[in-house]
């Protein structure tokens, strides 16, 4: 099959956003264009190692834009306690070859937007940071992109940040802010659907027991967080951003969910809160995904690392 999707993610590499990159970059439609990189699970110059870390791996060039250090506004704690000083556990990886681009992340977006227009997919699994970036450079994005979904909110469920927050939403709410209220048309794969739709710890321990290179890698970046969902004594294991990306992959096999507009809550204990209201006219038109089409979800994961 001829790669006809063209997708760019923006993410913050985190061991979740491994697996979803390597969904993304095994699927015979999709043609990654770019992935743009923001500070966030752990600090920048992390999240750019692992991403260059990923595009070696994935074994074809990539471009890697590297975005915004900090949020707009507001110094916040990353999530190191899950995924490890280095947001890849601590496994002590080799020295990544691939390049980082000269591009800056929002330029890049904006670029691959006017490239592919009417046609790129983009897919948010970090602080919205370098949307919003992207946004304020460019306010006809929206229109350009065909589809964008974000993971992030927690709409029925409290946060893994706070009972409030949760963490992509609450690492820079002035950002998410922005973007929840310009951006046109979005996706949320939150918090809530995580919880709901955790795959078995066991299921997901065996396809990081499988002999190839992808499996072998994912295996020693993930034994930090999978000790943290051990500590838990959590026997299910909450992938967020891989069901983002399963809803990115599989649009059509996405189902129910509701729609509205999305509130950012800026003050206050309950900063970084999404606050579900009726349609906005004035506002991103969201739609809550709340079926996620799960049962393909491990066969997904385990083709991921072939
Ligand atoms: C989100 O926060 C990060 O820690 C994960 O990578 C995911 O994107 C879940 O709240
Ligand atoms: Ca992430």
């Amino acid at each position: 099959m001829n790669p006809t999707r063209p997708l760019l993610i923006d993410t913050d590499p985190g061991v979740d956003d491994a697996w979803a990159i390597l969904m993304a970059a095994a699927a015979p439609d999709v043609a990654l264009v770019g992935m743009s990189v923001v500070g966030g699970n752990v600090g920048l110059e992390h999240t750019l190692r692992n991403t260059r870390s990923l595009v070696d791996l994935i074994g074809r060039p990539i471009p890697i834009y590297p975005g915004a250090a900090t949020p707009l506004l507001a110094l916040t704690e990353d999530a190191a306690h899950v995924h490890g000083l280095d947001g890849f556990g601590d496994a002590n990886l080799a020295e990544p070859s691939s390049p980082v681009s000269s591009t800056a992340a929002a330029v890049g977006i904006v670029e691959q937007a006017h490239r592919h227009a009417g046609e790129l997919e983009l897919i948010a699994l970090g602080p919205l940071t370098n949307l919003a970036l992207a946004l304020r450079l460019d306010p006809s994005l929206p229109q350009r992109v065909k589809r964008l979904l974000v993971m992030g909110g927690a709409i029925d469920s409290p946060g893994n940040t706070t009972p409030f927050a949760e963490f992509n939403i609450g690492f820079d709410p002035e950002a998410a802010e922005i973007v929840f209220r310009e951006w046109g048309a979005i996706e949320l794969a939150d918090w809530s659907a995580t919880l709901r739709e955790a795959p078995p710890v066991q299921a997901i321990e065996s396809i990081l027991s499988g002999p190839t290179a992808k499996a072998r890698f994912m295996h020693a970046i993930s034994r930090k967080t999978a000790g943290f969902v051990a500590d838990k004594g959590a026997d299910h294991w909450a992938f967020a951003d891989p069901l983002a990306m399963l809803a990115m992959l599989f649009p059509e096999r996405v189902s129910g969910g509701r729609s509205g507009s999305i509130q950012i809550v800026l003050n206050g204990e309950r900063r970084g809160a999404t606050d579900l209201t009726a349609n906005d006219p004035n506002r991103a038109q969201v739609r809550v995904h709340e079926q996620f089409p799960v049962g393909a979800l491990q066969s997904v994961l385990e083709f991921a690392l072939r």
